[in-house]
């Protein structure tokens, strides 16, 4: 296909999309950056520096979507087990992404907030991304959350400490504690559940990311590297979303009234 076809053939999907039905959080593991690389007879953090590209367009896809939540998984608490070279190269990645993308997140009214156990990143990381929430602080357009260090069973485990100590200290009794309270506690409390959770590179997993919030999430798998994830692949992905009958537990004559 020319680029001209190509350029019609995207435009064509991104005019499909019903603007009234886009879902408002949209989370992403961001998966075969290795793998990527390897095809090419690279070193893995090569793979990891071109998904810093596929990061930008998928933010601006989601900006031009109209998302207004996406949480990007970029280091699990899993990940601190790959060799020390990847894991160092990635944290040196996030860092200069971070400085060099700042201005960019500030003139695009971005806000960057971070889930996950922040606090044992490296210093440097630390810092960096302390910086970027609180001078993104006041922006009002895309939310972009970067889960780093991040796993769901270390959040729910950081979230049931800090319900019985409250529990213990009396103010909140056993009996009181329901889903909401749970919410609540987890580094996800600000934002709404992500309805939509896409995987690249054709693994069926969700590694241990926001298995709470994404309890009713339309699940989206996709072969697509993510280094070769482009603004199209998330138009897709969003159409597809809209094709899906979303029931909660209700029958389809319910959600369509044809009862
Ligand atoms: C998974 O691919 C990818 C990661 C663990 C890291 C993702 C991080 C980035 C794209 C950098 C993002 C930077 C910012 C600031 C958001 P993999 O290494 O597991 O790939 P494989 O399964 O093919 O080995």
């Amino acid at each position: 296909m020319n680029s001209c076809v190509n350029a019609e053939v995207f435009m064509d999907i991104k005019k499909q999309i019903d603007k009234t039905k886009v879902p408002q959080h949209i989370a992403i593991i961001m998966d075969g950056n290795g793998r990527w690389a390897q095809k090419q007879d690279q070193e893995r953090l090569f793979g990891h520096s071109f998904g810093v590209d596929a990061v930008k367009n998928t933010v601006k896809a989601a900006r031009e979507a109209g998302v207004r939540y996406l949480t990007l998984y970029a280091f699990s608490t899993e990940n601190w087990q790959r060799p020390k070279a990847e894991v160092d190269g990635l944290m040196e990645l996030m860092v200069n992404t971070i400085i060099r993308e700042l201005p960019e997140l500030m003139e695009q009214e971005i806000r960057i907030h971070g889930i996950g156990n922040l606090e044992a990143l490296p210093k440097d990381c630390k810092e960096e991304l302390y910086h970027a929430i609180e001078t993104t602080k006041d922006n009002k357009n895309l939310n972009l959350i970067l889960a780093l260090n991040y796993s769901s069973k270390w959040e729910l485990t950081e979230a049931v400490k800090s319900i019985s100590k409250k529990v213990k200290a009396g103010e909140l009794t056993s009996e009181e504690i329901t889903e909401t309270t749970i919410s609540e506690h987890l580094n996800t409390a600000p934002f709404p559940d992500p309805e939509l959770l896409i995987r690249t590179s054709g693994e069926l997993r969700l590694s241990n990311y926001l298995l709470w919030q994404c309890s009713y999430a339309e699940l989206y798998f996709t072969d697509v590297l993510w280094p070769d994830f482009s603004e199209e692949d998330l138009f897709k992905a969003i159409l597809d979303y809209q094709q899906r009958e979303r029931r909660f537990g209700k029958i389809s004559a319910q959600i369509t009234n044809t009862l």
